[in-house]
């Protein structure tokens, strides 16, 4: 009972903090919602005068950033559901900064001494200051008594408990849109915290990030496109993880757009082959591939940093994600949309021809074009309209998966502005498909042992005839990999298939405050 009373005022606070930045329910969008929440919402503007700078977007930024480290790290996975928002607050959201002041060296110092069992200069044989601090965790350099420089990262202290009664708040809110906001049910806004909440707990655990740098340097190594800092495991606890220092530039200094010794093509073309060779050929990418989390070395290789969010993919949805690519190389959306039915994405109940024609609709007009003259919004809008016509739910791995994919395609084409993003990514998604549905991986599959075959085939009605029918085209030399064909030469630049919908989510957190209001 006592901890509902605290959710609740915390509740109010949260409230409070969003009015005064005009971010309840922001003006943009008070049309949207029902009168009696749009009369509160204007009562309540009186609150944000000479605080309403910015688009709603940037505005819930600000009021986050106010809220503290767990609305921060909320924000952050919010702000990867691009498709849950119109473009223009999904945009001013990804301007969230994730900085804090650090914490003092002193209690750096306690939380090492706590983790290690000793002072730390029985440890390393010197520690800098913090140069980096974020909500969650900060970085120090430090150097170890073999001479080795290394990089310390420190959870905050208490940062579990901090996160852990936030959380609480955010998951009220939530559990109050959920039921009474039934437009916003499809997107599952209970299942959307809940994931978050898990996503945020295992960030808060360095052993893991740890385990997940280890992870993701296998797939450099074996792809040689990235490399990922070599982790001091007998340094490494729930708070602090240690590991090899990258000396370099880093993609967030603005001179990597100029300098002379700097390959911006090569580096361009890494960023995304490393992406989507990990997706495609191991189930696993680093889904946090921002400038401030990719360095540079000085013999020009990448190096990914920052391991707190692995993005996975199980059998069925790498298969899917390469049909869908390659189905839109090829222009063919019959193809594109058999596979969406299939994977189950689609309730069977609809057409698929009408899906592929939808599909079509927002395919064809865009391809030949320019990436810069390409209206997002536009398409945003129109796959928007088509995921609610055909039902479809928000699929949160793939979302975060094409999140990725547009951060990774930003990163490149400001490296490169000619950068030519299906011309990097033919070579993986052809490899994939040739692995996956050339003789190679028919022949794989038994050799697995069927189990995969198996699975494969529990996940994917209709599979069998698919493969099968394929594996017929390729012997018949149907499929030709080898030759660019027509369509795909002239490819649209950026990923047309983006599962898009739109929420309100000020109009969640306005039912949310206005619930509240009512039980004072
Ligand atoms: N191994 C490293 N070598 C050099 N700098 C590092 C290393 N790890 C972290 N940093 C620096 O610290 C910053 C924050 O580290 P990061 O792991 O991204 O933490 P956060 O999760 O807080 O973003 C990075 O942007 C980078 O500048
Ligand atoms: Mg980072």
């Amino acid at each position: 009972m006592l901890k509902h009373v605290l959710i609740f005022f915390r509740l109010l606070r949260t409230g409070w903090v969003l009015i005064r930045h005009d971010a309840l329910v922001p003006k943009e969008y008070a049309p949207l919602v029902p009168w009696p929440i749009r009369f509160f919402g204007a009562m309540s503007r009186v609150f944000s005068l000479g605080n309403r700078k910015g688009n709603a977007g940037e505005r819930f930024a600000n009021a986050l950033e106010d809220l503290g480290p767990a609305y921060i790290k909320f924000g952050q996975i919010l702000s990867t559901r691009g498709d849950m928002f119109d473009p223009v607050f999904a945009e001013g959201l990804s301007r969230l900064k994730d900085k804090v002041p650090p914490f003092p060296m002193t209690k750096a110092e306690d939380m090492l001494a706590a983790e290690w069992g000793a002072p730390w200069a029985d440890k390393l044989a010197s520690l800098s200051e913090p140069i980096a601090a974020a909500s969650v965790a900060q970085v120090h350099k430090g150097v170890l008594k073999t001479g080795e420089t290394v990089a310390v990262k420190i959870l905050r202290p208490n940062i579990q408990r901090l996160m852990t009664r936030d959380m609480d708040v955010i998951n009220m809110v939530a559990n109050l849109a959920h039921k009474f906001v039934p437009h916003l049910r499809r997107m599952r806004p209970k299942e959307f915290v809940k994931e978050a909440r898990r996503a945020v707990m295992l960030e808060l655990d360095l052993r893991l990030e740890a385990a997940a740098a280890s992870e993701l340097s296998e797939v450099g190594q074996d792809t040689g496109l990235f490399r990922v800092p070599g982790i001091q495991w007998d340094l490494v606890g729930k708070n602090v993880m240690v590991m090899e220092w990258i000396d370099g530039l880093h993609f967030s200094d603005p001179s990597i757009l100029t300098r002379e010794d700097i390959n911006r093509e090569d580096l361009a073309r890494k960023v995304i082959q490393s992406f989507l060779a990990s997706t495609f050929e191991f189930g696993v990418f680093h889904a946090d591939m921002h400038e401030g989390n990719l360095i540079v070395d000085k013999d020009g290789n990448l190096v990914l940093l920052d391991f707190g969010i692995l993005g996975r993919l199980g059998d069925a949805e790498i298969r899917f994600e390469i049909d869908t690519l390659y189905g839109f190389l090829q222009r063919d959306y019959q193809k594109i949309a058999e596979v969406h039915f299939d994977i189950g994405y689609v309730p069977p109940h609809h057409s698929v021809e009408e899906f592929a024609s939808a599909l079509r609709a927002v395919g064809e007009p865009i391809f030949g074009k320019k990436a810069s003259d390409v209206s997002m919004a536009k398409v945003l809008l129109q796959l928007l309209e088509i995921t609610e016509i055909f039902d479809m739910p928000m699929q949160p791995q793939l979302i975060l998966l094409q999140k990725t994919m547009m951060q990774a395609e930003g990163v490149a084409r400001r490296l490169d502005p000619e950068f030519d993003m299906w011309e990097a990514a033919r070579p993986i998604v052809e490899k994939a498909v040739r692995r996956e549905l050339g003789p190679e991986g028919i022949i794989n599959d038994f050799l697995d042992g069927l189990d995969r075959t198996r699975k494969t085939l529990e996940t994917i009605p209709g599979a069998t005839e698919n493969i099968a029918k394929l594996a017929q085209a390729w012997a018949d030399g149907e499929i030709d990999l080898s030759r660019p064909t027509a369509p795909a030469a002239q490819a649209p630049k950026q990923s047309p298939l983006r599962p898009v919908a739109y929420v309100g989510i000020g109009a969640a957190l306005a039912l949310g405050g206005a619930w509240a209001w009512a039980q004072l």
